[in-house]
């Protein structure tokens, strides 16, 4: 799951409306009403919560504070906006501007290396992005996204990136001596960003979507052709809903050298990236993620980003007004558009095990949430969302894959790589790439599945580099 978002943070980042207004008042609590800027198309969008909430039970607690997304304008339609370029590119590892990527670049000369400290997150010197454990020594830590302090699992992935864009960079450059900084920064960022849409697509969109969408939409590696007809823009649906499935995996803890450490008091902390990176690692892979479906932790809905009592937020209601908010058609319709042979939902008994739960909150099953209805489906074979998400997912994927002209299997591409290159990119997974850039000792074959006798635990000792003589 931790994958999931490492790539989502490639994808998408969502601008929020930068108005400073407060949006709650115990006036909206207390009349259980709408906040009036839902009329005139104002910046606040609040959640009122229900009294009989058994979390959230003090007056002040039972709003949370929501602005709504930015907006433009296309054709006359209001449309959000995406900060990101949406392809798989590594834009959470190098940034997305020149700026930003050049501010992220090691200023030792010839290297072609990014910056770092000691191998690890360079320091951010402004202490306000991040929470640090008092009396640490900590830092808060830069990247390409700057997200990377929402929880450690994924700057651990923002550390292991780091470090391999390094080891590539130090590769080539051991082999191509006449080559300048600029070339090796740019041979190395072109490896490990092909070593990126590998894992995502191969290992971890299997696993996530089952062998059905990765076959009907094409995510499997091999055959492929640029087509410049495809749309790679990023759906609403795909960002304001579908690739949030991932939230409902999120476990309450994490086991960081044999401690159990809650959720609460891990988000936005760099601790454990900068002194546990291994053993949380280790954790992250050994440990069975939550079932993706209705029910999620507590960390995740009660004390997200909580700094005193009450004050934290609910990721899934955060979701669903999200989706209001951006003005997303409701479940039945996505079901519809996804699968033409599902019956048309008339009655909310056709939703199957959910059908009771959202008639107690949904006046007519024609209202059901995108969000919260696929949820509730079960899991396609061999995947780990419903059906109608693993067709969301699958499409995205397929526009973002078939329509990017610098798509590592891409023959076409301004710079190709050759038949060698590619079979040598094929060979590596996020086990190997994990087992380069730690110092684990050894990591099941497919880190995205728990150990089993076909998923064997590999020693890292017989893990190969990459084979810089090929590039
Ligand atoms: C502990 C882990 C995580 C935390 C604390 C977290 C938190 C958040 C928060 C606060 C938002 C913004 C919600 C809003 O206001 O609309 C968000 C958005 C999002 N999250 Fe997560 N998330 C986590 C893990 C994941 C995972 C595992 C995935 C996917 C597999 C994911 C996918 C997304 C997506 C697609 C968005 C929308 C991004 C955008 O368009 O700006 N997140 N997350």
């Amino acid at each position: 799951m931790q994958f999931g978002q490492f790539l989502d943070h490639d994808l998408t980042a969502t601008p929020i409306n930068p108005s400073n207004k407060t949006c709650c008042s115990t006036n909206l609590v207390l009349n259980d009403a709408q906040h009036e800027d839902v009329i005139t198309n104002g910046p606040c969008f609040p959640i009122i919560i229900p009294e009989e909430d058994n979390h959230f039970e003090t007056l002040a607690s039972r709003c949370m504070e929501n602005k709504r997304s930015h907006q433009t304008t296309v054709d006359g339609v209001p449309e959000q906006i995406n900060l990101l370029s949406a392809f798989v590119d590594g834009s959470q590892v190098y940034g997305i501007t020149e700026k930003q990527t050049l501010s992220l670049r090691s200023d030792a000369k010839g290297k072609g290396r990014l910056l770092d400290d000691n191998n690890n997150l360079p320091k951010n010197p402004d202490s306000s992005k991040c929470v640090i454990t008092p009396g640490s020594g900590d830092s808060c830590v830069l990247a390409g996204d700057s997200r990377v302090h929402v929880y450690p699992g994924l700057g651990a992935l923002h550390t292991v990136f780091l470090r391999m864009h390094n080891l590539n960079a130090d590769g080539l450059a051991a082999v191509h001596p006449d080559w300048d900084d600029e070339k090796v920064f740019q041979e190395a960022r072109r490896l490990t960003v092909a070593l990126l849409q590998k894992i995502s697509y191969s290992d971890w969109l299997a696993a996530v979507v089952g062998d059905d969408a990765m076959e009907e939409y094409g995510l499997s590696s091999g055959n492929y052709q640029y087509d410049a007809t495809w749309d790679s823009t990023l759906d609403n649906s795909f960002s304001a809903a579908a690739f949030r499935f991932g939230h409902s995996m999120i476990t309450d803890g994490l086991l960081i050298n044999d401690q159990l450490y809650e959720s609460i008091n891990l988000f936005m902390n760099p601790h454990h990236v900068l002194h546990s990176l291994d053993s949380l690692l280790d954790g992250l892979i050994m440990d069975v993620a939550q079932r993706v479906d209705r029910w999620y932790s507590a960390g995740m809905t009660n004390h997200m980003f909580e700094t005193s009592a009450f004050n934290g937020f609910d990721i899934v209601s955060l979701n669903i007004q999200r989706g209001r908010d951006h003005g997303l058609a409701p479940y039945y319709k996505w079901r519809a558009l996804c699968d033409p042979d599902e019956n048309a939902l008339e009655t909310f008994d056709e939703l199957g095990r959910g059908g009771g739960i959202f008639n107690r909150v949904y006046r007519h099953v024609r209202d059901v949430d995108l969000y919260s209805g696929a949820l509730e489906e079960q899991s396609v074979t061999r995947g780990v969302v419903g059906k109608t998400y693993a067709c969301l997912i699958g499409r995205q994927f397929e526009s973002l894959k078939y329509g990017d002209r610098f798509w590592y299997e891409n023959p076409t591409s301004p710079h190709p790589f050759s038949q060698d290159q590619i079979d040598e990119i094929e060979q590596q997974s996020l086990a190997t790439v994990l087992c380069q850039t730690t110092g684990l000792s050894s990591v099941q074959r497919d880190v995205f599945n728990g150990v089993a006798t076909n998923n064997p635990l590999i020693d890292c000792r017989d893990v190969d580099a990459v084979n810089y003589g090929l590039f």
